[in-house]
């Protein structure tokens, strides 16, 4: 096991109710404070309305930054620095996905920065502080908000990139399981596999962390017995809590102590969403398969193996290959049973940008699992269409 620090700074409140918790949180940290959201989810489930309440009583002035995309933009970002200049603001409210929370992040980071909020993701290292974030999570999928990492997307450049420091942990994240019930099966699908691909792209590295890997198998396992019932029945109370808080442990460090490693199919993913906004969870779910079955080779095969016994159930032999692949099988038929597509193509993807998307990925994966080329990425997104 390699060397880590560990520090997990974030005070969640789980459970039914929880969002009461915002009365004494919300003015610990100040008393103006830009609420930051998405398309209007939270206004029709009512927890904009709730949380409004809750501010006034607790004498906290809201200033908005409403509209925060699917993929949240460098654009949008740049409106909510604005917007906290403009008014003084204190601290950063997110309430929804990875999207808005992670919009929060930059901004809260760019309020503190002189210069424009792109530099920041394309060099972390420049962030010095940020102001205080707290989310409202409404949507089980990508960690954030328990993270230090947020994705922004430049529509200028076709970029989405990923940038991480610790100013960007939030302090406070509210995960009340009910939130989630409003969130369609395609979207529920969507996290479940983000989820997965986040212990899977931690369980794939060559030092040892055994402890590590069965954390990661167990957030596989809890993705593989409550996904479906989760779809199956959107009000699934234990349903929706596993799965949101497999949300968050599948990403918070826990599972990358010890072998820290660069993600391989993050990357690749990433510029689908860049060049055409795909859904990032439907991205992995199509690619991570191709990616396996890809990189498949004496390296990788004993994990590969681990993997579809003990997750698929695919009995022992002395033939690992044969159960590494029954394994990669038995991962695709699981994403078919949750209703997602296996083709990009599918999505109105077709071969036009993969040489540049290629290009980008690769340039990303010199450190990874299994480095791969600029051709070898063009060929997994060839057999994923
Ligand atoms: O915008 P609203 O109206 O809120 O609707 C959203 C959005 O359309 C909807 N939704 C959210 N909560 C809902 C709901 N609909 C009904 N009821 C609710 N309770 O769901 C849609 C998707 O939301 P979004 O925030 O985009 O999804 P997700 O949480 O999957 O976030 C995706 C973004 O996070 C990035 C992804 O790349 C993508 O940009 N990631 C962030 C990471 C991180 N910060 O650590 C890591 C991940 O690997 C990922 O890259
Ligand atoms: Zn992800």
């Amino acid at each position: 096991m390699d060397n880590f620090e560990f520090y997990i700074p974030t005070r969640v409140y789980f459970g039914r109710g929880q969002i009461e918790q915002l009365k004494h949180e919300l003015p610990a940290y100040g008393k103006r404070v830009l609420l930051v959201y998405g398309g209007g989810s939270i206004k029709r489930s009512g927890i904009y309305d709730t949380v409004g309440a809750i501010a006034k009583e607790a004498g906290v002035e809201l200033f908005e930054l409403s509209g925060v995309e699917s993929n949240p933009t460098i654009k949008t970002v740049r409106r909510g620095v604005a917007l906290c200049r403009e008014h003084g603001v204190d601290a950063v409210l997110a309430i929804g996905g990875g999207s808005v929370i992670d919009c929060s992040k930059v901004v809260a980071a760019g309020n503190c920065y002189d210069g424009d909020p792109w530099d920041l993701v394309i060099h972390p290292e420049r962030m010095e502080k940020a102001l205080p974030i707290l989310t409202v999570l409404t949507i089980a999928a990508t960690g954030s908000e328990m993270d230090h990492i947020a994705v922004i997307t430049n529509e200028e450049t076709n970029d989405k990139l990923g940038t991480r420091n610790p100013v960007l942990r939030p302090k406070v994240s509210i995960l009340d399981p009910t939130y989630t019930f409003t969130v369609n099966a395609f979207q529920t699908a969507s996290g479940v596999a983000d989820i997965m691909s986040h212990a899977m792209e931690s369980y794939f590295a060559k030092s040892e962390a055994k402890l590590q890997d069965y954390f990661a198998e167990s957030i596989l396992r809890v993705c593989v017995e409550f996904g479906k019932k989760a779809l199956d029945t959107p009000d699934d109370y234990e349903a929706r809590a596993n799965i949101m808080w497999a949300s968050s442990w599948a990403i918070n460090d826990t599972l990358k102590l010890g072998h820290m490693i660069q993600w391989s199919v993050h990357p690749i993913e990433h510029q689908l969403s860049a060049v055409y906004n795909m859904t990032h969870g439907v991205g992995l779910a199509i690619l991570t398969p191709h990616w396996m079955e890809h990189v498949l080779s004496e390296e990788t095969v004993d994990k590969f193996y681990e993997l579809a016994v003990t997750i698929w159930k695919v009995p022992e032999s002395e033939d690992k290959f044969a159960v590494a692949k029954e394994g990669i099988e038995r991962l695709k038929k699981f994403y078919r049973t949750l209703g997602i597509s296996e083709h990009l193509a599918d999505f109105g993807i077709d071969e036009t940008y993969f040489e540049a998307m290629a290009g980008k990925a690769a340039a990303q994966l010199a450190t990874a699992y299994k480095p791969l080329t600029k051709e070898e990425v063009i060929e997994i997104y060839r057999e994923s269409l």
